[in-house]
């Protein structure tokens, strides 16, 4: 491979078992001020984060403690009027997601997406308001074991050409 990006996207892996090494939060913060340069329709920014602290994250009682991740995030997608605006708050705020997954990658970070945090219980204990959608819970942390990458479909096999 001989561009980078495309070596940093395709290395990424979920990590599910972290060591404990922290990370400063001046790094994670960095990291989320990059996945904001997501694209996103007429600017509207609809990211919001939380940062899970250890009572909350005891509440929510997770299976394995997302891994041992020494950061916990929430990425929340803010209301829209609209069916259609709520979608495309989530899709970018899924861009926002893959940025930052990237740019923590690329720091030698791994991160665990959990989606139990759209659970109506779990939503409750995390405080999400109505009308937000809870885009996933990501464990952040040195790996402690990275997996086999798990091999995609050939692209072309994904792609019509319309005449
Ligand atoms: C919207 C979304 C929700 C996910 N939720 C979970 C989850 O609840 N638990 C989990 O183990 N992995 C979850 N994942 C991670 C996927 O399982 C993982 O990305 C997939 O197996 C491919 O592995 P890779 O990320 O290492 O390439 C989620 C990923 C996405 C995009």
């Amino acid at each position: 491979m001989t561009n980078r990006i495309l070596e940093v996207i395709q290395t990424r892996r979920t990590i599910k078992q972290f060591d404990a090494r922290p990370i400063a939060e001046a790094q994670w913060t960095a990291w989320l001020e990059a996945a904001s340069y997501a694209p996103n329709h007429r600017m509207n920014e609809p990211w919001e984060i939380l940062e899970v602290g250890p009572e909350t994250r005891a509440k929510l009682r997770h299976k394995t403690d997302f891994g041992g991740a020494p950061v916990v995030l929430v990425l929340l997608s803010k209301p829209a009027a609209t069916a259609f605006e709520r979608d495309e708050n989530v899709m970018a705020v899924s861009c926002f997601a893959q940025n930052f997954l990237l740019a923590a990658h690329d720091a030698g970070v791994g991160a665990y997406w959990a989606s139990m945090g759209a659970l109506p219980h779990n939503r409750e204990i995390l405080g999400v308001q109505e009308g937000y959608d809870v885009i996933g819970i990501f464990g952040l942390g040195y790996p402690a074991d990275t997996p086999a990458v798990k091999p995609r479909t050939p692209i072309a096999a994904k792609i019509q050409r319309l005449p």
